[in-house]
This record gives structure tokens, sequence and C-alpha cells, in this order.
């Protein structure tokens, strides 16, 4: 394969480290007047353009982009695909809005005419969003996966994703059994893990709609495989912790019953946690486990108010989800938004630089693929964005009294949206240009 080079010259902006664990200064690079050297769908070089230009081969195109900013592609922890077409369902709180809502819009997916259409609009919808890998749900169907592997495959996106599992308290025409969830998931395993840039991820919904067999089974997927992710949902909603003791009244809580079935590790990412105890917050650091911080989601559902600092205090790795069609938008720079807002209400704070973090570096560890994604280092995957300064009238009136980049990153992520994703790359290929 021919070589191919670029370089993009603009402000540039990466998070290196977690701020809660080196403090903010050390924990990201910023160049003013910075150059990108992207080869072959990796990031070569990145530092000061004057220190760079001078050594780039004759010929190299270099980008110019004097009002933006580039920063890595951001990570979505958490978001289902089959809820695209429900977005701001009106009214309920968890366990109401998934039967009047959710379970309905979902069952559309056993088309795989549907599934398609579905998958390319969400695809898009990320890339228009500045998303560049995401953790998803599909619906009970495989060709759910089967569709957003596809399209994901054509673009060569990094993402991870799986057929939910559910074998009871669901709608008869949404439900699989104990042994067809586990034989689904194994063809789309042996079809997509691994292929490319895609991954899979084992998908049991939630403890209350999977049997012992089946989180059994999900289990045992993770033991046959290397490097599976797996994903559920915990601690949303106090209705649904009540439900999860009465239905495994056995258990000491909500985390034991995932931790009974061998769902906790390295690769598994548990949405919410908002009503986490101290001790699961222990446990899920203790085995590398992560959580994903849905906060647009947790305000839209009534779902409460997710301890940040508590999980920082145990290590416990954190991203940043979406959660749509909970969540009720796809961009994260919303998201953050709505996450500064949460810190507000218990009397904490939210740097941007720890802001960045969340939806660059710390979804990328929450995912174990900080070597490939999440950061601009020289190496990793040429997945970023340029970021508009001048995407609104508003904003670009209100960057023109910003002092610093702190200042500047905190008004991109209070007033951005799609809006200010100027451009999106994936493995150093444009895939999104608003
Ligand atoms: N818990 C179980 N299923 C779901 C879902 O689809 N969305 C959210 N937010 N929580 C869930
Ligand atoms: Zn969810």
């Amino acid at each position: 394969m021919p070589l191919t080079r670029k370089a993009y010259r603009a402000a540039i902006l990466h998070s290196i480290a977690d701020p809660a664990e080196v403090g903010i200064e050390a924990s990201y690079e910023y160049f003013e007047d910075g150059l990108l050297v992207v080869e072959n769908g990796r990031i070569s070089a990145l530092g000061h353009a004057s220190e760079l230009l001078p050594g780039l081969p004759a010929g190299v195109q270099v980008e110019h982009y004097p009002n933006a900013l580039i920063t890595p592609g951001f990570i979505d922890t958490h978001i289902h695909l089959p809820q695209t077409g429900m977005v701001g369902a009106y009214g309920e709180q968890l366990l109401d809005w998934l039967n009047t809502y959710t379970f309905p819009c979902e069952s559309q997916f056993a088309d795989p005419d549907h599934a398609n259409e579905v998958a390319d609009i969400f695809i898009k919808e990320l890339l228009r969003n500045g998303t560049t890998t995401a953790l998803v749900f599909g619906s009970v169907h495989p060709q759910s996966v089967n569709a957003f592997f596809a399209a994901a495959e054509k673009l060569d996106l990094r993402m991870i994703a799986g057929k939910v599992m559910m074998d009871r308290n669901a709608p008869d025409y949404l439900t699989d059994t104990a042994e067809s969830g586990y034989q689904e998931s194994k063809a789309l395993i042996e079809r997509w893990h691994g292929k490319g840039r895609l991954h899979y991820a084992v998908t049991p919904r939630f403890a209350p709609t999977s049997t012992p067999e089946q989180l059994t089974l999900a289990g045992q997927l993770l033991t046959e495989y290397p490097d599976l992710y797996m994903q559920t949902h915990i601690s949303e909603n106090l209705q649904e912790i009540q439900w999860v003791k009465e239905l495994f009244p056995e258990r000491k809580g909500y985390l034991d019953v995932y931790d009974h079935y061998q769902l906790l590790g390295e690769r598994s990412v548990f949405a919410h946690g908002v009503h986490l105890c101290d001790d699961e917050c222990a446990r899920l650091a203790e085995t590398g486990s992560a959580v994903a911080f849905c906060p647009t989601s947790n305000f839209f559902l009534g779902s409460g108010l997710f301890n940040l600092p508590m999980a920082e205090k145990h290590k416990l790795n954190v991203g940043l989800g979406t959660d749509v069609g909970g969540g009720t938008s796809f961009s994260l720079l919303q998201t953050l938004n709505e996450a500064y807002k949460v810190m507000q209400l218990q009397g904490a704070r939210l740097s941007p630089f720890k802001s960045l973090y969340l939806a660059t570096l710390g979804g990328a560890r929450a995912l174990r693929l900080e070597d490939k994604i999440g950061t601009l280092h020289p190496g990793t995957d040429a997945d970023f964005l340029v970021l508009d300064y001048h995407a609104t009238p508003l904003l670009s009136y209100r960057l023109k009294q910003a002092n610093s980049i702190a200042e500047t990153l905190f008004v991109l992520m209070t007033l951005g949206d799609d809006r200010t994703v100027l451009q999106t790359f994936a493995a150093g290929r444009q895939v999104h240009q608003r």
C-alpha cells in the first residue's frame, strides 16, 4: 500500500492523564499553533507547527485551520442503537419508560431493512457529533448488530457492540432464551470480534431481564473468547434496585448479582451506577470494571445524580455515555454540559480538563483502548476532530472574550453541540464534514 501522509495545522489539545491523579496542569498538552501528522491511518507526529513544519517532507499537504481546535475523537461508552427513533419520549421513569416506549421501538429491528436504515442514521449521527468510538447496545435481534458492524466496517471505525440478551420480564416478541441468546451471541462473536477495528460486547440488558441461566451463559462466553467486552446497566433507578433485590434475594446487592455470574472485569462497562454504594465502587475498581456516566439520561429519566467524586476516590474507571434514547443528545459536548450541572448540584466542580479527559482518554481507559484511541500520541489511530470556534454566532462572540484554553474549552463544552464539529476523521479518513 502506498504511503499516505497528511498534516493538519491548528490549535491542538489532548488529555494525557486523569486530572484526579496528576493535577490539572499535568493532565493535558496544548499547542497553540500545532501540527498533527497522519500516516496510513495513524498519527505519526504531534507538536508545535514551528518545530515540525521544517522537517516535513516536500509535497506533504498541510491543511490549515486558523479558527479551530483539533482534539481526539470522542468516546461514548454507553448508547443504544435501536433507541434512535425514540429519543425524547415523554413522561416516564425507567421501568415504565422501557415498557411504554423502548420495547415497542426496539421490536422494529426484527426487520433487517429497518436495522440497516437505522444503523446508517445512527453512525452518521455519531460522526456528526464527533463520536469516533462507541460501546453500543443492539436490540435482541442479531441483525441489529450485523447492520451496525457492517456500516461501521465500511468506514473503518473502531466500534464495540453486542446483541441484547434478555430472556424474561420483557414482551415475548422481544425475548431470546438462555440458549438462543448464547448461540446468537457466539455467532456474532465469530463473525465480527477482532475484524478490522470492531470488537464484540456480551450484552445482558440488566439483571431483571435475564434468568440466572442466561447470566451464567453470558459469563461463560467471556471465558471462551479473549478480550470480549461485557456491557450492562446497574443501579440507575431506585425502583429498579428494589426489583433486583426481589428477584435475587440471595445476593448481597445489585453488583453482587453480576459478580456472582462472573461478569466483572477489565472489559466490563456498567451504565449509570447512580446509586452505587462505597463497597460496590471499591469492588468495581478492584476488578478493573468501568462505569459509564450518563448525565443527560439521568436527568431526563429522573434517575439521580452520579457521584463522580466517590468514583474518583476509589480510582474507578469512568467514561461518559449519552445513553440515547434515555439520553437526549448524541453530543458528548452537550453531555459534558449536563455533567457539569450534576457536579454543581452536589457542591462539586467539573474542570474542563476533567471533562475533556472523560470524553476522550477516560473513555479509552474504561475500554482498555488507551494505546489505540483517546489521545493524539504518535502511534495511535488517527481518530480526531476539528472543532470550529465560529460554529455559531454566539460561540464566535463568546470565544472572543476567552482568555485561556481552559476558558475556551469550557465554553465549547457549554455552548457546543453537533454544529461545533466541523470535521471528523477516523483512521486518517475524513468521515464527516459539517
Ligand atoms: N435499563 C435496562 N434497559 C435500559 C435501557 O434501555 N436504557 C436505560 N437507560 N436503562 C436501562
Ligand atoms: Zn442504557
